[in-house]
């Protein structure tokens, strides 16, 4: 660890002690921050997180959504994001008025909706998933009721196919997944004949049917530690290798290239938060979270359901 980071985790380690508070942070953070975190997770394990917490703030080292929904869960508590601008292309791509109009075209159907939206969109929502549970919950819808799936349509196919549920899928996407080359990923499974390709549901169809196995970022994760091969092409954002290189010293871990010669497979939201920034917010107590408390409790109902159904 460079001295940098030690001075501040140190000076982080102090200030969550005086302040009763906790860093959740996703996997897709920076090492620093994975490192310097009480616990890290994938969407469902920070949401039970974020439940389950008695810590008087909350510094969620993630995106946006991810530290509105510890907010909607513990209206009581201070949430933190060390970056505001830690967006979601994928949230973004459902915004509230035109969703609305969605529903109200499809009356009668049953509402499930991704964790990687707004509270906005999550008060419209029957029922919220995250890649962990999404078929799960799909699967507990009533099988008499018609199912819209927002915001992301990769996930969204990748439910059908599992559950054998037809979904009216809003068209959103995720910018980092989809940046994916089926050409350089097939090169690099010819390069490396003995890896095991690992992916991320929210990649698109062409990227899937090249994959092993399928799962959330957690899921992925335990597949790396419990696989018996030695080798993996991992295909989602990067900040992953960290956890699975650190569980598995001995093993290797090959990034899927994006299409472009760039870091694309680098979330640029979830890469705007760095460990100095994760200190400063809890300095200064801000940039803090706030949610009007009626749009906070018509989000936590379908959060809350999510949790129970899963
Ligand atoms: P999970 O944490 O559910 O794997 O989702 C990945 C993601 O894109 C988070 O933004
Ligand atoms: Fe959103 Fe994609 Fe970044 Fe996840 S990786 S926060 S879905 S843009």
């Amino acid at each position: 660890m460079r001295m940098d980071s030690l001075r501040l985790s140190a000076r982080l380690l102090k200030l969550k002690q005086e302040k009763q508070a906790v860093l959740l942070a996703h996997y897709y953070q920076e090492a620093s921050i994975q490192d310097a975190a009480d616990f890290v997770g994938d969407s469902l394990e920070l949401a039970r997180a974020a439940k389950g917490t008695d810590a008087k703030i909350i510094v969620f080292a993630g995106v946006h959504f991810m530290a509105e929904g510890a907010k909607i869960l513990n209206p009581s508590k201070k949430v933190l994001l060390p970056d505001l601008r830690a967006g979601c292309s994928l949230s973004d791509s459902c915004p509230p008025d035109r969703f609305a109009n969605f529903k109200t075209n499809h009356p009668d159907h049953f509402v499930v909706s991704y964790i990687n939206c707004s509270a906005a969109i999550k008060a419209q929502s029957d029922v919220i998933c995250t890649s962990s549970n999404a078929v799960r919950i799909v699967e507990r819808v009533p099988k008499d009721r018609p199912i819209l799936f927002a915001p992301d349509k990769n996930l969204g196919a990748w439910v059908e196919k599992q559950t054998g549920r037809k979904m009216t899928l809003w068209p959103g996407s995720c910018i980092v997944h989809e940046t994916f080359s089926e050409r350089k990923l097939v090169q690099l499974k010819v390069e490396n004949p003995g890896a095991l390709v690992i992916a991320h549901p929210e990649c698109e169809e062409e990227i899937l049917r090249h994959a092993d196995f399928i799962g959330s970022t957690a899921a992925l994760l335990r597949f790396t530690k419990e696989s018996h091969s030695q080798a993996f092409i991992v295909v989602t954002e990067a900040g992953i290798l960290h956890a699975m290189q650190c569980a598995s010293p001995n093993k290797v871990f090959i990034p899927s290239p994006p299409n472009q010669a760039c870091a694309c497979n680098d979330c640029p939201f979830m890469k705007l938060n760095t460990l100095e920034k994760v200190v400063r917010c809890l300095e200064e107590e801000s940039p803090e979270i706030l949610l009007e408390e009626s749009l906070r409790s018509r989000a936590e109902a379908p959060l809350i359901r999510m949790l129970e159904w899963s």
